[in-house]
């Protein structure tokens, strides 16, 4: 399927993606044609999103094999995995980075007697499989998460689950393009998303480029709009999830659940199975990425509080089970307690 709202990145002969920190206001394309320049893009969030950095680490570890090529195989080998270590240092709550770089790296562990010829076509093969089957997911979870919307809804989201934080579908905004293409008329609010503001620079600028109607609140307005009646359903994405339906996603989630829970408004994770981390049983077992400080103390290079300020910067929250109303995944609607008994 090439159906894509947004192209964040391609591989022709080499990686390329959008920097993502440079959006809104320019579209730069970069290439990225060392494991180093991966491991910063990822890790600077050029590219972001759950499902988006494990697809964009797979092709990594295309890009260590290219940056290794003279190697003897064995020799070889022994370098792609350290780099794919290094990989899976760069952010520690998205579980996609580790489903990708697994797969990645059994190819690398089974390749016992193959030439560099044919290594090298089988980590291209792996990761233009996980791009796909990303691609294929998220129409799906569109399709199905469709179904929940109605016509003249308004639906608030947070962070950026679209094209951008994916293979170019979205999971969040994925039901809200499938709407829109079925003629179904929708309204989409977007959280601007402090510190680093995903909503504001990423969300707008995708739902802009497809025509879809949005307006733009600050974090702290959710609740304000939900006692107006303003918002009919909530539906955000996930870095990760655990066999009880607890969540990992963007800091403030948390907050969006609890509110819609108290307004009696519907809350839909819209996730793929490449992001449900079978191994662990509850959210607290999700380690919480924390970032650089000057994300919270300064806003276009200038502090916005006194240099000194103590700060805190965890860059995402866990929304418990009991406030999820489901999830909308490429196998359907689920509820929290059903997602134990499907994998693992
Ligand atoms: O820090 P980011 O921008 O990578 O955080 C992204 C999110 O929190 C998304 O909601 C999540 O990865 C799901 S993306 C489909």
């Amino acid at each position: 399927m090439e159906k894509r709202p947004v192209k964040p990145f391609w591989w022709k002969n080499g990686l390329f993606i959008i920097d993502q920190r440079k959006l809104p206001e320019k579209e730069i394309i970069v290439k990225l044609d060392t494991l180093k320049k991966v491991y910063d893009a990822i890790k600077k969030l050029k590219v972001r999103g759950a499902p988006l950095i494990g697809c964009i680490s797979a092709y990594g570890v295309v890009v260590s094999f290219l940056e290794n090529e003279k190697l003897p195989i064995e020799k070889l080998k022994k370098e792609i995995e350290k780099d794919i270590k290094l990989l899976k240092k760069t952010r520690p709550t998205a579980y996609n980075l580790f489903y990708a770089l697994d797969r990645m790296e059994k190819i690398i562990k089974n390749a016992k007697n193959f030439t560099k010829e044919q290594l090298k076509k089988r980590l291209l093969e792996e990761a233009e499989k996980i791009y796909k089957e990303d691609l294929e997911a998220c129409y799906k979870i569109g399709e199905n998460g469709e179904k929940l919307i109605k016509d003249g809804m308004n639906i608030l989201t947070h962070c950026n689950a679209g094209g951008l934080a994916t293979t170019g579908f979205g999971t969040a905004l994925a039901p809200i393009y499938v709407a829109k293409e079925k003629g179904k008329k929708i309204h989409v609010y977007v959280d601007e998303t402090r510190p680093v503001l995903q909503g504001a620079r990423l969300t707008c600028w995708e739902l802009e480029k497809n025509r879809i109607s949005y307006t733009l609140i600050c974090d702290n307005m959710a609740g304000f709009l939900m006692s107006r009646g303003l918002i009919d359903i909530v539906i955000v994405g996930a870095d990760r999830v655990a066999r009880n339906g607890d969540i990992a996603n963007k800091i403030g989630t948390y907050s969006l659940a609890v509110l819609a829970n108290y307004h009696k408004i519907p809350f839909y994770v819209a996730v793929p199975f490449s992001t449900f981390d079978f191994n662990i049983e509850d959210g607290s077992q999700i380690p919480i990425e924390e970032r650089d400080q000057n994300e919270i103390k300064k806003m276009n290079g200038k502090y916005i509080c006194p240099k000194k300020s103590k700060v805190f910067n965890p860059a995402f929250d866990i929304t418990p089970n009991y406030l999820i109303t489901g999830f909308i995944t490429e196998r359907g609607i689920l509820k929290p307690e059903e997602i134990k008994n499907l994998g693992g």
